[in-house]
């Protein structure tokens, strides 16, 4: 089976209400004018804009996610928001253990392993980030980092889970914000390494259909190399995806 291409926009901490409304009201128009293929389009922004987006893009195939998401699915934790409020607000999607979330929050597998348990019994599909820091790169350490990243994340899910229930991103450190992309060669071979491992953890049918996306300075020249090759499954894009000609320049390179 095709595994459908997937180009989501992570905003992070960027945009205010009409700075967002701005940006994805501009991204809609380019995309119904010139976007032809079929990929899937998912926008990842702070929480403060999502349910006015949502309105936004009602009639639009846009799909809409969240950046991070709580464990606990209701109670006193302040500040934090919940899988059942994000589908409230019209989100299908939820990003998981974004290595700044590793970085700066201490999110580690164990905890991210909840996350990602609490979204699939919710109905939300988490999109697990993995990757490498430059250390682990040039150490040689960081096929170790990923599979670890990978079982520790997905312990316990069952193997019996519906592949499009689940999106894994490789995203390593030191391509992320840095304009320096990983090669297409150097991307896939990693891939190639998440999906015999998704095959061992889950079944060699489910990891076939399971999409790997790439995320690390994808900008418009650089897009269409990555997404043909054949474990590369999209991208997840940070800086490009703030402006919304770079953004769907990236959405028309699935081709
Ligand atoms: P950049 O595209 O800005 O490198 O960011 C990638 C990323 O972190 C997406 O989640």
């Amino acid at each position: 089976m095709k595994r459908r291409k997937i180009v989501a926009g992570n905003w992070k901490m960027n945009n205010d209400l009409n700075e967002a409304l701005g940006l994805v009201t501009e991204i809609k128009g380019i995309v119904k004018d010139e976007v032809r293929n079929d990929a899937e389009i998912i926008l990842f922004p702070p929480y403060i804009s999502l349910a006015s987006i949502a309105k936004n893009i009602e009639k639009h195939p846009i799909l809409l996610g969240a950046q991070n998401v709580h464990q606990e699915n209701v109670g006193a934790y302040t500040g934090e928001i919940s899988v059942s409020m994000l589908k409230s607000v019209g989100c299908s999607y939820v990003i998981i253990g974004h290595s700044e979330r590793r970085q700066y929050f201490s999110e580690d597998n164990e905890l991210l392993n909840l996350k990602i348990k609490r979204a699939i019994s919710g109905g939300l599909v988490p999109i697990y980030c993995i990757g490498e820091t430059l250390e682990e790169r040039e150490n040689g350490d960081f096929w170790d980092v990923l599979k670890t990243q990978l079982w520790e994340g997905l312990e316990g899910i069952s193997a019996e889970i519906a592949p499009e229930k689940m999106v894994i991103a490789y995203e390593p450190v030191w391509a992320i914000g840095t304009g320096k992309t990983a090669s297409t060669e150097q991307a896939q071979d990693v891939h190639s390494y998440i999906r015999e491992e998704l095959a061992e953890i889950f079944s060699p049918e489910t990891a076939a259909q399971i999409r790997i996306l790439y995320g690390g300075s994808v900008k418009p020249d650089n897009a269409k190399e990555l997404f043909s090759a054949p474990d590369i499954d999209g991208g997840l894009i940070g800086g490009a995806s703030l402006k919304s000609r770079d953004f769907c320049e990236i959405i028309k390179a699935v081709g």
